[in-house]
């Protein structure tokens, strides 16, 4: 079926800048954009539905590139246990932390996680989210695991968004394993992850690299196991230490290395050279109360893109709003709006792998936009949070889930 949307200003995140096309027009065929540009250049032709868009601003759809939001249980009171001052390192070492997190969730069955995980999908989705990665690592066991990662691809098929599944098997040591890193290890790269992937639950392969979590030495033993697997890799790196995360990542050509805010411009270098997107989670940095910024500057010199995403997890980003980032990322990291646009967007698309056919209005590239009631795109990131009026298309469909 063919469609015209026009009346319409269109962000097209080309290359990653806004690149404006005034009074716009696009053409969809199959759920893709088979044309887009000055309606004026719209050659006479015949629709089978027309969209009036009212003047509003369109982008492409937002993609969230980074959250684990299946979990069980929650973790207010470890919010409150921080506010009197116990850090996070601290309560994890102290058997909270993600292992809290991990005990709730495997006592949590199937329709129980998917149910609190599709309430926390649609409130990204009501604000103009088409594209969502989901990781597992709170499950550490083989059956959790894989749990998480149906509940994950559940919602792909029940909502209106295109879900990543990534599995973060190597997220924490589960309490079965304690003084036994290596050989929790040895379980993921030799059970946990050729099985899942074999069951073609995994997009991508994840690790927590971090002194509460594992060293360098295992995240690559990881790596080796995905590359064997066929299997992109991703990694939290260098979020409250600098451990060399991101000097790993670039090496196996990792699609994304994130938090990254004790990478050096040595690692953003690295990071140009293999092409990895430096993944921005300010939600995190924020509930953390950290101090150290990521080294945004090298990523602009050395050309890293820059993506942004909302982490949302019960722990250290309890984050309902991708726009809420945009405008944090803009506020703490000084980010432009125009970043951060590209952040949620083309450099999300990246830091999936999905730059291809996600992330711009490009033709070819599928019909997933938001047409926006703002009076210009700095408005996307201006507003701290609350809902923006907006027309939402998914496959060129328009959506209200
Ligand atoms: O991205 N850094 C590790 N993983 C999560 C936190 C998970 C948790 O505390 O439950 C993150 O911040
Ligand atoms: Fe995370």
């Amino acid at each position: 079926m063919t469609q015209l949307w026009h009346h319409c200003h269109a962000i097209t995140m080309a290359e990653g800048r806004y690149s404006l096309i005034t009074d716009a027009a696009l053409v969809i065929a199959d759920g893709r954009i088979d044309w887009i540009g000055k309606a004026d250049d719209l050659a006479e032709q015949d629709f089978e539905a027309i969209h009036d868009l009212g003047g509003r601003w369109l982008t492409p759809g937002l993609i969230d590139c980074h959250t684990h939001l299946v979990f069980g249980g929650d973790r207010s009171g470890e919010f409150e246990q921080r506010l009197e001052g116990v850090d996070y390192e601290t309560i994890a070492r102290q058997g909270g932390g993600i292992v809290s997190s991990v005990r709730a969730t495997r006592e949590t069955d199937f329709e129980t996680l998917y149910a609190s995980a599709e309430a926390r999908a649609r409130v990204l989705l009501a604000e103009g989210v088409t594209t969502l990665e989901i990781k597992s690592g709170y499950g550490l066991d083989l059956d959790s695991e894989r749990r998480m990662l149906r509940v994950a691809r559940e919602l792909g098929k029940r909502l209106p968004v295109t879900v990543k599944t990534t599995c973060l098997a190597a997220h924490a040591l589960p309490p079965e394993y304690a003084g036994r890193s290596d050989d929790y290890i040895e379980r993921v790269c030799e059970t946990m992850l050729p099985t899942l992937a074999a069951e073609g639950w995994v997009d991508a392969v994840d690790g927590f690299c971090e002194g509460i979590a594992f060293s360098p030495a295992q995240m690559r033993r990881v790596f080796e196991t995905a590359r064997r697997l066929g299997l992109p890799v991703k990694l939290h790196a260098e979020q409250l230490s600098h451990l060399g995360g991101c000097q790993l990542a670039a090496e196996f050509g990792a699609l994304s290395a994130d938090h990254v805010e004790y990478a050096n411009a040595d690692d953003a270098r690295a990071m140009a050279a293999s092409g990895t997107t430096a993944v921005l989670l300010p939600g995190a940095f924020l509930t953390l109360r950290e101090t150290q910024l990521p080294p945004i500057e090298a990523f602009r010199e050395h050309g890293v893109a820059m993506a942004l995403a909302s982490d949302l997890n019960p722990g250290t980003s309890p984050v309902l709003s991708l726009r809420l980032m945009m405008n944090l990322a803009c506020t703490l990291f000084r980010l432009t709006p125009e970043e951060a646009l590209a952040g949620v967007t083309l450099n999300a698309a990246r830091a999936l792998g999905i730059e291809a056919s996600h992330g711009s209005l490009e033709v070819g590239k599928v019909a997933d936009a938001v047409a926006w009631d703002v009076t210009g795109p700095a408005e996307l990131a201006y507003w701290l949070g609350g809902q923006l009026p907006s027309i939402r298309f998914y496959h060129g469909e328009q959506v209200s889930a």
